[in-house]
Formats: structure tokens, sequence, C-alpha cells
């Protein structure tokens, strides 16, 4: 292993609650519609934009808007999310985290972060871990989001390593897709039945070590 390319919602903070929240209050306001609390899961890992129209399908509203109009209201919960996600501080980084980034860094292993969130540069900076990684990867410049690979290869293109050199930590079903898919090895926080794609499932990020890793990273390779 040369590399860990991490998700940022799940994985280093807990930031699922902030977007479903705002979400919610989207919908409300605007559709009248109540989401069901699945949503929750069922949006992690995916765009902002992929996460309105899936919401928008919810509610079978998705022909009565323009793409113009769904960027003006995916804009809109952002403003939401952006409000609630202003006390995040360094409390806020999820158990284990700054030991796992320091144990990576002891064993060389370089650090990207391969979210779908463009807001990860500034989420990071609030949780004082913004020098920690050696690089983000640019949503806004790849094609496909996840479950598709293209943001995992860019994670690895950013630090110069081959995807099979590298794993990718994930807590979405759809962020697990595109870790395999990018040819990587799958480490994932949360439930080992709706994640079993992966190669390693544990249960909270405190279980999560270089160890862990590396031992994951040999079987698959
Ligand atoms: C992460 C979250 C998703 C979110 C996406 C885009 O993948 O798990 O729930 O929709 O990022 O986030 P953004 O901050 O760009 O709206
Ligand atoms: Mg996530």
């Amino acid at each position: 292993m040369k590399g860990a390319i991490f998700d940022l919602d799940g994985v280093i903070t807990d930031t699922a609650k902030f977007h479903f929240e705002a979400w919610s209050q989207l919908a409300k306001e605007q559709f009248g519609l109540i989401l069901p609390a699945e949503f929750e899961s069922e949006l992690k890992g995916i765009s902002r934009t992929d996460s309105l129209v899936k919401i928008l399908e919810f509610g079978g509203l998705r022909d009565n808007y323009t793409d113009e109009e769904i960027l003006a209201l995916a804009d809109k919960k952002n403003g939401y999310y952006l409000t609630a996600i202003e006390t995040l501080t360094k409390d806020d980084i999820l158990p284990g985290i700054t030991r796992l980034i320091a144990e990576l860094k002891e064993h060389g292993i370089k650090l990207s972060i391969a979210s779908a969130s463009k807001n990860a540069p500034a989420i990071l900076e609030k949780l004082g871990l913004l020098n920690e990684f050696d690089a983000i990867a640019d949503p806004s410049k790849v094609a496909n989001g996840k479950p598709a690979p293209d943001i995992f290869l860019a994670g690895a293109k950013a630090v110069d390593l081959d995807p099979a050199d590298c794993v990718g930590v994930e807590d979405a079903v759809s962020g697990v897709a595109a870790v395999k898919a990018a040819g990587m090895t799958a480490v994932a926080v949360g439930d080992a039945t709706e994640l079993a794609q992966a190669d390693a499932v544990v249960p909270t990020t405190a279980d999560f070590s270089y160890e862990l890793f590396e031992k994951t990273w040999q079987e698959n390779n």
C-alpha cells in the first residue's frame, strides 16, 4: 500500500445529518415533501444535483423543474448546509481519524481526498486537517459521480499513484462501488451487510488502523 484515498463525509467527520436536515428543509419549503429517514443513507456519496434529482423523483416532480431551476434549488440547499456546518471544529473529527492519519504518515503513505463534496476544502479547514492531506481531488472536474470510479481515480492521480497501490476509505454503498470500480482495495466503516462489496468493513472509525489497511491491501493483491 502506497496511498490512502479518503472519502470525507461519514469517514473523517459526520456531516450526513446536516446534509439530510438541509435537504429536508428545502423539500418541505419548496415541494411540501417530508423526506423518509432512509434518504439520509441513500444520499450518502451522491452529488448535490444528483441528490436533488432523487428527491424530485421521489415526489414525482422531476419534470416540473428545468436544469436551471434545479441548480438554483441545489444552491439554496447549500446555503442551509453552510449555516449548519459553521460551527464544525476539530472536536468533530470522528474517533480514531487523527491517530490513523499520523500512523499512515509514519509509514510514508500518501493521503488524498476523494469526496463528492464541493465543500470538502472548507470542511477540512474547519477541522484543522487541510494541511494533513497531500491532495484533494476536485469533484467539479470529474465527469461522473460515485458509484463511477472517477473521483477515486482523480484522488490517486493527484498523488501520482497507481490505483492498485491504494486503499479507498468509504462509508457509503455508492462510494465502495466507486473504490472497487477504480481498482483499489476498499476499507469501509458501517454496516457489514450493506457494505458487503468492501474488502474490509469495521463498525466504527475508531477501528481503522495502518495495520488493518495494510493487511486488507495485502490480502487483495
Ligand atoms: C458527500 C455527501 C453527499 C453530498 C455530496 C455533495 O458525498 O455524502 O451527501 O451530497 O458530498 O456535497 P456538497 O457539499 O458538494 O453539496
Ligand atoms: Mg461518505
